[in-house]
């Protein structure tokens, strides 16, 4: 791999960590936005979900243009779309305005989670896709953080804080826009729209000389047949199996719950009585231990291999929310408990669901069918984590922490079943060999 591969990456990624700030950046305004629009609990749950409704828009969109224009002019005009978004949020004057600002903020964040890990994908050499899709995880997870940090560290600016955390999503949308500028297209997008020499310029300084022939005739035979590749054919037989393996998982990456904890932890936190910078602190430790374990993740995922990881994961999760349940059925939600519940819970979903799922899911679809059936399983996951976004806040008053949690629990175990019976290992095999084996 050569550090040119890598800065491509760090770059790029950079769309993952927009995504992941601005996913739960949503989670520090909440005290202060629901008394400011007047927002009951399922308005709450419609107002931080809204962004997601524009991410299933923007997760259709990248599939049209990243296709027309290519995948950086798209990731560059998605980058703008933040900025716009980062300054209208932060300004809105109604709930109309704000809500409007965070779906055109998820149209963005819907383009660039789907074609940063397809560029990665693509400029990656085969043999170190796996973890550099990964670093794609990395980076959500760093902005996350961020997220949390900034509002942690502007929750005294008074009354307008929430504005504030709002607009910090500018600077790296600015960052993106900018670095942008220094990233070529991907060769796929090359060859399939006959630049080959442009291809094979940007392939020569992102692979080996001798892999470079190899890989134009590979893109070029992929794109011989993958023009004909329509959503009929990818619902059919032999291409069914592995659509509903990764559109499945990417529902359960949601459905146990992580953005509970992601978008409302500090509303949670002040519920069980903490003051809210002593919640947005919590909030920060639970963004540490997510980063720690998601590296964790990267350096022993291509050893101990996915679905080990994943049965570890979903059975932790399970039990910490199983745990989490009994604190609040014994009253105790006020304690350290329920932090040390939800940091389990946490590290157990980062080792596992958090990057697994992305890196399982871009490598069990055959070559031709791989944009279609990202497209198709991120729109699976866009719609779960909107039930679950929804839901959680209508759910937590009127079923109570205890009941809410054991529900998850209960997800979490059919989880663990689905992928003991379901899963194949994928770790340590070409994309070809894992063709082969999943058309059987
Ligand atoms: C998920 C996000 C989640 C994040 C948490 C990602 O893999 O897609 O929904 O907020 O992990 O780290």
């Amino acid at each position: 791999m050569t550090s040119y591969t890598i800065v491509l990456t760090f770059i790029v990624a950079l769309g993952g960590l927009l995504y992941g700030f601005d996913t739960a950046v949503i989670s520090g305004t909440l005290n202060y936005i629901q008394p400011y629009f007047g927002l009951s609990e399922a308005g709450l749950g419609w107002t931080v979900s809204s962004l997601l409704f524009g991410s299933l828009a923007g997760v259709y969109l990248a599939g049209v243009i990243g296709q027309r224009w290519g995948r950086k002019p798209s990731m560059s005009a998605a980058s703008l779309i933040f900025i716009l978004s980062a300054l209208l949020s932060a300004l809105s004057v109604n709930l109309w305005m704000f809500v409007s600002a965070r779906i055109i903020g998820g149209v963005a964040v819907g383009i660039v989670s789907t074609l940063a890990p397809v560029y990665i994908a693509e400029v990656a050499p085969t043999r170190y896709r796996g973890m550099l899709v990964s670093f794609n995880q990395l980076a959500i997870v760093i902005g996350i953080l961020i997220a949390f940090f900034t509002n942690y560290f502007l929750v005294d600016t008074g009354e307008n804080n929430w504005r504030w955390m709002l607009s910090v999503m500018a600077a790296p949308s600015i960052l993106l826009f900018l670095a942008l500028f220094f990233v070529p297209e991907s060769p796929r997008w090359l060859v399939e729209h006959g630049y080959r020499e442009q291809a094979i310029a940007v392939l020569k300084r992102n692979l080996h000389a001798s892999d470079v022939t190899r890989e134009v005739a590979e893109i070029e035979d992929s794109f011989r047949v993958k023009e004909e590749v329509s959503y009929r054919e990818l619902m059919s037989a032999p291409n069914r199996k592995v659509l509903l393996i990764a559109f499945v998982l990417c529902i359960f990456q949601q459905i146990t719950g992580i953005n509970t904890i992601m978008y409302y932890a500090p509303k949670i936190f002040a519920m069980n009585g903490y003051s809210g910078d002593i919640a947005l602190l919590q909030t920060v430790v639970i963004g540490v231990l997510n980063l720690v374990s998601t590296i964790v993740a990267i350096l022993i995922v291509d050893k101990v291999g996915r679905k080990p990881l994943l049965l570890l994961g979903s059975l932790g999760m399970g039990l910490s929310l199983l745990a989490l349940s009994v604190l609040y059925r014994l009253g105790l939600q006020g304690g350290t408990g329920v932090l040390a519940a939800i940091l389990c819970y946490i590290s157990f979903f980062s080792l596992s669901l958090g990057p697994v799922i992305w890196v399982v899911a871009s490598e069990i679809f055959p070559n031709r069918i791989r944009s279609k059936g990202m497209s198709a399983a991120m729109t699976g996951m866009y719609a779960a984590n909107i039930l679950v976004t929804v839901s959680f806040p209508v759910m937590l008053t009127r079923l109570n922490g205890a009941t809410t949690f054991f529900i998850f629990f209960l997800v979490c175990i059919c989880c663990f079943l689905y992928v003991l019976k379901y899963i194949p290992e994928t770790k340590g095999k070409s994309l070809e060999e894992l063709e082969r084996l999943l058309k059987k």
